[in-house]
């Protein structure tokens, strides 16, 4: 028997239980016994359930090679319709959350001193430590509004590895985008923890030799463009040393900080205990600034920022804000957009969801280093880069061995990749080409979109392209603009076929 007013039975003033309130069940006369062995589970759970699902379409080879013609064999201009698994990018592909809807479905649309800004800019703020938040409408909003408050023609800009529109921003002021990895990264098979580092010995030696010319510092983590590898915090606080010594300030390129901060307290020493918000917010306390896609780490479809300490360029900054983008508390997003956003960097810290996300593509790389398929190594953290050099020697670099594999992925199993070679890096300012280092076929993952099973299905379509790959033929440029131009490219296969068996 429960006894009367205990385990939540309350009396009523006379003394009896309430009829309303059921009445606790008598425990059971046999205790629970103790597991003898603890569980160990090793499968690492999707930590959601799916609420809201959206259909994706088979279509058959022919159907395929159709679509293929009519976007001229740019993945970038197929219609997602014709697209199975689209892992053409992990920015603003991402599902929602119930937290982020709920939140956006509260938004304050105020044009100026809303509720959500004041929301979104207390969660930057909690994370980066930063003054001065500037709210943009994407990542590249902000690197323009950065560069052309600091780079006037000539200067240099250091980072670790530039993402192709940071480059660009760059290079639109005249300024000139330089790329300090670590000699050891370019190896594609080179085991390395923190692969995405900056060389900080060639990093002293440029802020030397262009002394009065380097305006700003940026490091990308995680550093997409090498591969998605991430950035000690050794590395950031001896970058942030170096730079202190020759008075230019740092800034983060933040878009995927939150993976970067996994990272760290799986690999580097010291940090296993910490929780990724910690190690986060001491990432940023080592730079001045940042600019940032929340479409990664945010955990939304659309938005970014521009945060910084100096009061100085924050106005100019501001200013710059106000004309292109709008008002400094919206930037040019709706306040449902400002409020995804504040949920969406916190969540993006929750260790269950990191430990899935990193392990999601551990899992897929796993698989194919069984297969004899070449990736970069390790894996990244929102990507897998396939080594297309070498999964097609035979392709010359002038015909765009990734740019193929692309889309022999695409023919085969209706998954969308995206190349990362010469084609996206390869057309310099005065209009002629050099073969980029690496010919990479990138595996970019959407948050919270795919389950183990569509992972299985890419890792089959792979092993069956690696049967054919000494088929597979190379691409030649049929059409192109004078800069960005993977986006429009109009290509063919260079010898009638992309498959000559
Ligand atoms: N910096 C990095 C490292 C990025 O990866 C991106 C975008 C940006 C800046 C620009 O941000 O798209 O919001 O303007 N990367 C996407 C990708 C497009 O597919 O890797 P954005």
């Amino acid at each position: 028997m429960v006894a009367p007013g205990v385990q939540g039975v309350p009396l009523l003033p006379g003394g009896a239980a309430d009829a309303n309130v059921p009445a606790v069940k008598e425990p059971p006369s046999f205790p629970i016994s103790p597991a003898p062995v603890p569980m160990l589970t090793h499968t690492i759970i999707e930590p959601f359930r799916i609420r809201t699902v959206e259909p994706i379409r088979q279509t058959t080879r022919a159907e395929r090679e159709s679509a293929l013609h009519a976007a001229h064999f740019n993945p970038f201009q197929l219609r997602s319709n014709d697209v199975l698994i689209d892992l053409l990018t992990d920015s603003g592909t991402g599902a929602l959350s119930a937290d982020q809807w709920s939140a956006m479905m509260r938004s304050d649309e105020s044009y100026a001193g809303g509720r959500s800004y004041f929301a979104f800019e207390d969660a930057v703020r909690e994370i980066t430590g930063l003054k001065h938040v500037l709210p943009t409408h994407q990542g590249r909003a902000a690197e323009r509004i950065l560069f052309t408050a600091t780079c006037k023609a000539g200067d240099v800009v250091p980072n670790n590895t530039h993402f192709d529109t940071t480059r660009a921003n760059v290079e639109d002021r005249g300024a000139r985008a330089l790329d300090l990895p670590l000699k050891e990264a370019r190896d594609p098979q080179a085991i390395l923890p923190f692969k995405g580092n900056i060389d900080p010995a060639a990093l002293d030696a440029a802020l030397t030799e262009h002394k009065g010319r380097v305006p700003i510092v940026m490091l990308t983590v995680t550093n997409n463009s090498s591969g998605g590898q991430p950035v000690s915090m050794a590395n950031i606080r001896a970058a942030s040393e170096i730079c202190r010594r020759h008075g230019v300030p740092i800034f983060l390129d933040a878009c995927r900080f939150a993976e970067n901060a996994w990272f760290i307290k799986m690999r580097e020493p010291g940090f296993a205990d910490r929780t990724p918000m910690s190690i986060a917010q001491e990432m940023f306390s080592h730079v001045d600034g940042c600019t940032m896609s929340a479409k990664k780490d945010g955990m939304a479809n659309i938005g970014g920022f521009l945060a910084m300490n100096d009061d100085a360029l924050a106005l100019k900054c501001r200013n710059n804000l106000i004309l292109t983008e709008g008002f400094t508390s919206y930037g040019g997003l709706a306040g449902y957009d400002l409020e995804a956003v504040a949920v969406g960097l916190k969540e993006a810290l929750h260790e269950d969801y990191l430990r899935y996300r990193i392990r999601s593509i551990e899992y897929l790389a796993d698989k194919l280093i069984a297969n004899g398929i070449p990736i970069v190594r390790p894996p990244g953290g929102h990507a897998l880069y396939l080594d297309a050099k070498a999964l097609l020697p035979h392709i010359p670099q002038r015909e765009y061995p990734g740019w193929a594999l692309s889309c022999a992925l695409y023919l085969e199993g209706g998954i969308r990749s995206v190349e990362i070679g010469t084609v996206m890096f390869g057309l310099q300012p005065d209009g002629s080409e050099k073969p980029a280092d690496k010919e990479l076929v990138r595996l970019a993952f959407p948050r919270r979109v795919y389950t183990q099973s569509h992972v299985d299905y890419v890792a089959e379509v792979l092993a069956y392209v690696k049967t054919r790959s000494g088929a597979i033929r190379g691409m030649r440029i049929v059409d192109q603009p004078a800069a960005l131009r993977h986006f429009t490219v109009k290509m063919a296969p260079a010898h009638g076929a992309l498959y000559v068996d």
